[in-house]
């Protein structure tokens, strides 16, 4: 069959590279589209300029090159409806509706369904208005946690240890600091813990577990300076072990999926659950309704099970036939390597050097990259490669990732050395 996959992250690459390896795509005449892709992506689909915002635009395409399947990596065509679109015209697309997306386009609609649903997350009051949201500030002592409700790339979060930098934070999202998504604003309880994620798939009615990890969003070393997409991640994540995985699914996302499906909002394709792990157990700190970024990456790595055949069973409505997705027990390790001056900054343009195998467990994923005139490699964003190993474990996966690093030519770019620092400690110890 042939697939068409959205976006042009390394998350996206990462989904490439799987996907090329799917026996949906096994056929001789089976293609695999990106739109837009990278020089990455490149490697494994043909790259074609699609609008995703036009939606006509892409129902068109997957007309005209009986697309059997749609894959929709980032969010905001999620929020914005695509794969609505691409249901009412019969193509099978992996991805929530618009509807079942407000989980991750909405922190006031999740907080409102944990509620319903008494799925443990941090207390909260939403507000409309500076006096209702400076009213609800005195219901919680600091650290002060303030979220603009929409999508604002990860930055729409804002914590602060005084109640007077938390009127002025509020001020600030009022007056438009995150544009249309502050236009509410959710106060909420402050969480003690470890952070981890969890994945899950599922088609609206059965759900299956689909890996664990943990990212470092923090730019600096030590977790230190402005948070950003992601400066690397691991898994699995042992934090997350066995019975700490069975409350997540049994308190958290089982009971999410089985909401808003008998509320008429049946919830399809990846449902990402960052958690705090509290002494009272895992909490909901929210949720994303794509795959994580670089959090895909190292769940990519580490699928045995056809990518390809499980996104097509959830988006056909068939997962219980599917089975267990399997993972291998190794660890996968990324470590993002960014352009100088990201995140406010990142400068483009800066000449990147490959080394020319890409052996030995390591496979770099482009983010932000592209081809100069004369065909070079170059960075164009803020992350821009993805350099990922696998291991026994996270010291060897991390050791193997940073000697892949140093192999890499990338004068104008940076990257922490530090990625999987207490996984690390702990095997130490
Ligand atoms: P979010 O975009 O909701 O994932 O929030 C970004 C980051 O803010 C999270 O990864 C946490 O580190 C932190 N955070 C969000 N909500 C809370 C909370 N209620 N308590 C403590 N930390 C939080
Ligand atoms: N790495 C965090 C995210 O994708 O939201």
């Amino acid at each position: 069959m042939n697939i068409l996959l959205l976006g042009s992250g390394g998350r996206e690459h990462a989904l490439a590279w799987k996907l090329a390896q799917s026996r949906l795509l096994a056929g001789d005449g089976d293609r695999l589209f990106a739109a837009p892709g990278n020089p990455g992506i490149a490697d494994h689909a043909e790259c074609v300029t699609l609008d995703a915002g036009d939606h006509d635009a892409v129902v068109s395409f997957c007309r005209d090159n009986s697309i059997g399947l749609v894959v929709i990596g980032p969010e905001a065509p999620l929020v914005d409806g695509l794969a609505d679109s691409l249901r009412t015209a019969d193509i099978p697309v992996f991805g929530p509706s618009k509807q079942a997306a407000q989980l991750e386009g909405s922190k006031g609609f999740t907080k409102d369904l944990c509620e319903r649903a008494g799925i443990p997350t941090a207390r909260y009051m939403r507000a409309t208005s500076l006096e209702d949201a400076w009213g609800a500030l005195k219901m919680f002592d600091a650290p002060f946690v303030l979220k603009a409700d929409g999508l604002a790339a990860g930055k729409g979060v804002v914590i602060v240890a005084t109640r007077e930098e938390a009127q002025e934070a509020v001020r600030d999202m009022f007056d438009g600091r995150f544009g249309s998504a502050g236009a509410e604003v959710v106060v909420e309880e402050f969480l003690e813990g470890e952070e981890a994620s969890f994945f899950a798939l599922t088609d609206g009615k059965t759900i299956v577990p689909f890996g664990t990890a943990q990212d470092h969003k923090r730019v600096g070393e030590g977790d230190t300076g402005p948070n950003t997409g992601g400066m690397g991640a691991y898994s699995p994540a042992p934090v997350l072990d066995e019975k700490l995985r069975g409350r997540a699914m049994a308190e958290i996302v089982e009971p999410t999926v089985a909401t808003m499906a008998s509320e008429g909002m049946a919830y399809s394709g990846v449902l990402y659950a960052g958690l705090m792990l509290t002494e009272a157990g895992p909490k909901l700190i929210e949720y994303n309704c794509r795959f994580g970024d670089p959090e895909c990456q190292v769940l990519m790595m580490r699928l045995e099970s056809d990518l390809g055949e499980a996104m097509l069973a959830c988006a056909q409505g068939r997962l219980h036939d599917y089975g267990q997705p399997q993972f291998s027990d190794s660890t996968a390790l990324t470590v993002v390597m960014a352009a100088h001056g990201y995140p406010d900054a990142p400068e483009k343009g800066g000449a990147i050097t490959l080394a020319p195998d890409g052996a030995g467990g390591v496979t770099v994923f482009h983010a932000g990259t592209a081809r100069g005139e004369d065909g070079s490699l170059v960075s164009a964003g803020g992350r821009v490669l993805n350099v990922t190993a696998t291991g026994a474990n996270v010291t060897q996966a991390q050791k193997a990732a940073y000697a892949a690093v140093d192999r890499i030519e990338f004068p104008t770019g940076f990257c922490r050395r530090d990625i999987g620092w207490r996984e690390v400690e702990r095997e130490r110890a």
